[in-house]
């Protein structure tokens, strides 16, 4: 059991089973992209370390770019609050947006397209994670390593304002 703030969070997904999982993702994606060479388009801060886990199980030429776009306060989603751009240079590249999880999918949303405009020759998104719920913008991630039940979790880079990005395994909300 894990405290953040005022709330209690237990064990939901363990270290092992997410390398294991993320490394089939990267094996999957070499193969998907072989002969290409593709731009990864990193969503901080909560995709830092899946994205650090998978590039290493990605086998080839790639490069790397970061974007931040924060919505979320405490456990509940809301209107984008901040966005830092979208690099030059995308015009023809292959591009994989990098998320640690689509909760409304309104993030991704957002970001595809500012992504479009800059006209890649293709755009995927893959997720460590992926709430099982309704979207009425029926986003959903192209590449998923987990799907969920509509649960608040941290860890592994995912945060309770700010806390809990380093814990190395995923935890949920304990009900109270
Ligand atoms: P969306 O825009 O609603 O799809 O949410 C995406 C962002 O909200 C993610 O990139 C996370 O930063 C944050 N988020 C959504 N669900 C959770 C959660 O269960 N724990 C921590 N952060 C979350
Ligand atoms: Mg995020």
């Amino acid at each position: 059991m894990i405290q953040l703030h005022d709330l209690q969070f237990e064990p939901y997904i363990d270290n092992a089973a997410i390398k294991q999982r993320v490394a089939e993702l990267g094996a999957e994606i070499t193969q998907r992209y072989a002969g290409k060479q593709p731009v990864f388009l990193i969503v901080m801060k909560g995709a830092f370390m899946f994205a650090a886990e998978l590039l290493q199980h990605v086998n080839l030429p790639c490069t790397l770019h970061f974007t931040k776009v924060q919505s979320y306060t405490g456990t509940k989603g809301g209107a984008i609050a901040s966005f830092e751009g979208i690099p030059q240079g995308l015009e023809g590249k292959d591009v994989i947006i990098v998320e640690d999880i689509i909760d409304s999918g309104n993030t991704i949303a957002f970001l595809l397209p500012h992504v479009q405009v800059k006209h890649p020759a293709s755009v995927t998104t893959v997720a460590l994670l992926q709430k099982k719920i309704h979207r009425e913008n029926n986003v959903h991630a192209d590449m998923l390593a987990f799907e969920i039940p509509d649960v608040f979790v941290v860890g592994f880079g995912l945060d309770y304002n700010q806390l809990g990005r380093n814990i190395p395994a995923i935890y949920a909300v304990k009900e109270v």
